[in-house]
């Protein structure tokens, strides 16, 4: 969602935020805008895409060495040049961006009229720049100090003064800050791959603290100015993982990176010795997780299916109660936690706001709760009691593949570990930590099947829906095909549990929507079979997955796609790779921008 870049240092900040905003762009916007001090103060903003700002900063070059800027993803107010950021104050003196939302920002903002101050937006946002102004008094940092204490809600905060040129102030409280410090420059953004290329010595900063940003320095005090002593930490992302290299989007690009994110997120954790997975972020609750009675998941988007997979695998392989639930609803539901409730919050960004608030709760109620996070040092992963990082890289395309395959893989090493502690038996471990050794070189080889898949897109992606059925393992790889398909191709998808289909959604086939068919070799092969003819007998055509070798399905269908033999656990981690191969592809023949799907955000930091 929005993003934030700022900069003080001793090169022309223009180009630097233009170039943060660029990486940054992969969150998901609808509008942007730079504020850069220099004697007159230059302010740009634009609605679209990154470009057109910046080809209005080329013609206009401002000077200036201190400057922020913003991408915003429109909540309060139309996505319009008068809502994006920055925002300034009545003077035109002070620029402020910002991400999350002020949520007492009527009252602060009827005040503040009655004080005299001018709005010019219809953004919660802009009463902060008021806010900030009326509280301002010849020192910015105490200001921002001052202002923040009045404010309900979420921020990350960027915030500069024409009468202090050479600070920038950040604060944040539930939304995320980095800085980045290098030599004789400072920078900040609210997503560290926006520093990446400047600096690696990053300090993330913590809720409710306020950061002094000059040329090479920074200073952090909390809300209430008391100092903090931080030093920086060794940022882990290369500029490598940040190009698309040879490929034409970054989704292709971390679909192909899956083999590496399947090999990453097993290394150092197979036991063969013990047939048990070992995962030394779980270490220090072991025995907690040992006398735990029931298991719930919390997570959304794709992350959200890939909690929906480990429900069966948790079941499989240990005597857990499991429930898997959107954690936008686990705040609705009377739920009592008992002393032996473990939550596991799944999230790849570890910023998304659903999931911090369910994971809050869970907290509060005495839940024992762990976190499975991409990214190193974000909110969920700090709010955890414990957790496990999937080390899948950074992803920028917004739609999630790397990490979904890494969040499963990761969750069967979970369930084994928790299954090995239980009665499961060393043989029954070691045949998975086998199979799952064979999973980088299987998916390898159905990356080479990309053309023939982009062949089945071209017939295939004039159809205007889509259904997508598979059962047991398969029914959340049917539901992540169908969501890939609907997020970046545009085209309707639904997701069925191959049993339900003649409770509804059989009514709709007809020979214009086609359907796809998990029916790798499992335990449920049969029944998929007997769907698939059911589809059949009312003309519906039919692409199907299955296993490598498998020529039964014959007439039956309409075209298959084959994939390498494993355990039925983890079969999943191969048979959603072509899923989201045809996706890409259908979106690539109708033109759309995959790695920007329109609406949709990378990380969504709103409720
Ligand atoms: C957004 C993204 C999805 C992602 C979901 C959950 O909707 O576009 O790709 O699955 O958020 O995000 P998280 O970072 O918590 O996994």
């Amino acid at each position: 969602m929005c993003g934030i870049v700022a900069y003080v240092g001793d090169q022309n900040a223009r180009g630097i935020l233009i170039e943060g905003l660029k990486r940054l762009e992969y969150r998901g916007y609808d509008s942007a805008g730079i504020a850069i001090l220099n004697a007159s103060s230059y302010l740009a903003k634009s609605v679209g895409k990154v470009a057109v700002l910046e080809e209005r900063v080329r013609q206009d070059s401002p000077n200036g060495m201190t400057g922020i800027a913003h991408t915003r993803w429109a909540t309060h107010g139309k996505p319009t040049e008068a809502n994006a950021h920055p925002h300034s104050d009545c003077k035109g003196k002070l620029f402020l961006a910002h991400n999350g939302i002020v949520e007492n920002y009527q009252p602060l903002k009827k005040h503040l009229i009655a004080e005299g101050h001018v709005f010019r937006s219809e953004t919660d946002t802009e009463v902060l720049a008021h806010l900030i102004e009326s509280a301002y008094h010849g020192n910015l940092e105490a200001a921002v100090q001052k202002a923040l204490a009045q404010v309900e809600g979420t921020f990350g905060i960027a915030v500069v003064h024409a009468a202090h040129p050479d600070q920038v102030i950040m604060a944040r409280r539930g939304s995320p800050i980095v800085l980045g410090i290098g030599k004789n420059e400072s920078l900040a953004a609210s997503d560290a791959s926006a520093l990446a290329q400047h600096t690696d010595q990053v300090v993330y900063l913590e809720d409710n603290e306020v950061a002094r940003l000059e040329a090479g320095r920074f200073y952090i005090t909390t809300q209430g100015n008391r100092s903090v002593n931080r030093g920086t930490t060794q940022l882990e992302i290369s500029q490598e993982a940040m190009d698309r290299g040879k490929y034409p989007h970054f989704m292709l690009k971390e679909i192909f990176e899956q083999p590496e994110a399947v090999e990453n997120a097993l290394r150092g954790r197979l036991s063969h010795s013990e047939g048990v997975a070992k995962l030394g972020g779980l270490e220090s609750v072991m025995d907690r997780l040992q006398q735990a009675r029931h298991l719930i998941i919390i997570s959304c988007g794709t992350s959200y299916y890939a909690g929906l997979f480990a429900r069966y695998v948790f079941e499989a392989l240990t005597d857990l109660t499991v429930e898997t639930e959107l954690a936008s609803e686990f705040r609705y539901r009377k739920l009592n936690l008992r002393q032996n409730t473990v939550v596991l919050a799944i999230s790849q960004s570890g910023e998304t706001a659903d999931t911090l608030a369910a994971l809050r709760e869970a907290r509060r109620k005495g839940a024992l709760v762990l976190g499975l996070v991409n990214v190193v040092g974000s909110s969920i992963a700090r709010e955890t009691h414990a957790g496990v990082y999937s080390h899948a890289g950074i992803e920028v395309g917004v739609a999630s593949t790397k990490s979904f395959v890494s969040q499963i893989t990761i969750l069967t090493l979970m369930a084994l570990l928790a299954g090995r502690s239980r009665d499961l038996s060393f043989e029954e471990g070691s045949v998975l930590l086998r199979g799952l050794e064979k999973i980088p070189d299987q998916i390898r080889a159905i990356l080479t099947q990309s053309d023939r898949i982009r062949e089945l897109a071209q017939k295939y992606s004039n159809a205007q829906h889509f259904l997508y059925i598979g059962r047991k393992y398969q029914y959340p790889i049917a539901l992540e095909g169908a969501l890939k398909l609907k997020e970046i191709a545009y085209i309707h998808a639904e997701g069925y549990a191959a049993g339900e289909m003649k409770h509804g959604p059989i009514a709709l086939i007809d020979p214009a929507f086609p359907t796809i068919a998990l029916a790798p070799e499992d335990g449920s092969y049969e029944k998929i079979v007997s769907n698939i003819q059911e589809i059949r007998a009312r003309e519906g055509r039919v692409i199907a997955i299955t296993s490598e070798g498998n020529d039964k399905l014959g007439d039956l269908v309409d075209d298959v796609i084959e994939v390498p033999r494993n355990h039925e656990i983890l079969t999943p981690l191969l048979t959603i790779v072509p899923l989201q191969l045809f996706a890409y592809h259908c979106a690539v023949l109708l033109g759309r921008d995959v790695d920007k799907p329109r609406n949709l955000a990378k990380s969504v930091t709103v409720e």
